[in-house]
């Protein structure tokens, strides 16, 4: 229902990419119409708002969180046009990838106007809030560039830390979730303190959020993801499962995984092929096991933020369900 009415709002609220475009601008426009009209979770929109709601009550910081909620539904659809480029990916919510169905120059160029059009929706706030709003979103939306850097300059290291894992994600995918939330509470006009508690809430479920994320790119159900399953091992993605498996192989076992993700070794492989043997070290080193229990650590901490939060308990309700969900979700 509320994702219906996000698109709705979208829709309304930039009307360049959705309006009738001349012809000779569609390639520019379309693509962007495509992505946010295939829907999603609506995760970090939804965040927002509920933040706004549940510490502010002011009738005229309803249409600021709104404005910040779509741009960053706006935000978060161009980085993943982007990101789809940099993955090699071809398919996002059971569909082809903008640069599949186009091609990448115009993934490139719709992934940039969606960008603009992002920060256009977060300028209509309030003026007095605009300020520290845009230091916000401009710190996270560097983050997250960084994140995404790191995340392809470890594809081509052998190996890499838990520790270095941990904080690329928190770059690329929590810092975007926790400031959804620290948007919200600061149009709601929350304190400092506050703003600061949700934050590290929302990057705490949020690096739950990534973790189960690298699990259902394995051990997921592409009918229930959208995206193809085995991706990251094809692209020699470091997630938190080689990682396990690394940690606990025998030297053996260790060589082999190394060999698997090792792009020289590995590219005349077989994609499906490549993806079952690294399963099956997966699979004798538990690392799935291994993975939902730090994965559940980070809700789990994500909670005390959430207890030192002044909120109605309904809320704090809503807000615990949304974390419980990051574990359960399956798509
Ligand atoms: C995908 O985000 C990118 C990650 C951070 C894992 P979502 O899983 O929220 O994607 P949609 O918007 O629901 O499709
Ligand atoms: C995406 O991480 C993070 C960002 C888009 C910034 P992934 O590359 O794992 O996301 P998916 O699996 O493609 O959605
Ligand atoms: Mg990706
Ligand atoms: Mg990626
Ligand atoms: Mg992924």
């Amino acid at each position: 229902m509320i994702m219906n009415q996000l698109l709705e709002e979208i829709r309304r609220s930039v009307p360049v990419l959705f309006s009738d475009t001349p012809g000779h601008l569609g390639g520019l426009y379309a693509p962007a119409r495509y992505i946010l009209s295939l829907g999603g979770k609506r995760l970090r929109p939804v965040l927002c708002l509920l933040a706004a709601d549940m510490l502010g009550t002011a009738t005229e910081s309803r249409a600021d969180a709104m404005n910040a909620a779509l741009a960053l539904e706006v935000f978060h659809n161009f980085t993943l046009v982007h990101d789809d480029i940099m993955d090699n990916a071809s398919e996002r919510r059971a569909q082809p990838t903008v640069h599949t169905r186009w091609d990448t120059n115009t993934a490139i160029l719709s992934g940039d106007v969606m960008l603009i059009e992002a920060y256009t929706l977060l300028c209509k706030i309030n003026p007095e809030r605009l300020l520290p709003a845009l230091d916000l979103f401009n710190r996270m939306a560097r983050i997250v560039c960084e994140g995404q850097q790191l995340d392809m300059d470890y594809a081509s290291r052998e190996m890499i830390s838990g520790e270095q894992y941990l904080d690329m994600i928190s770059a690329k995918t929590a810092a975007l979730i926790g400031a959804s939330l620290a948007l919200g509470a600061l149009i709601a006009g929350a304190s400092a303190e506050t703003q600061a508690h949700i934050d590290r809430f929302g990057t705490g479920i949020g690096m739950a959020f990534q973790i189960q994320d690298d699990l259902l790119d394995c051990f997921g159900n592409k009918a229930e993801t959208g995206k193809r399953t085995g991706g990251d091992i094809i692209e020699n993605k470091k997630t938190l499962l080689p990682i396990l498996a690394h940690d606990s192989a025998s030297a053996e076992d260790r060589a082999a995984l190394l060999g698997l993700y090792s792009a020289s070794e590995s590219s005349s492989m077989r994609p499906e092929r490549k993806i079952a043997e690294v399963l099956d070290l997966f699979r004798k080193y538990e690392v799935e096991q291994k993975a939902i229990a730090i994965r559940d650590q980070y809700i789990d901490g994500a909670y005390e933020h959430l207890e030192a939060i002044d909120i109605a308990p309904p809320y704090r309700e809503v807000l615990a369900t949304l974390g419980r969900s990051m574990q359960e979700r399956k798509g």
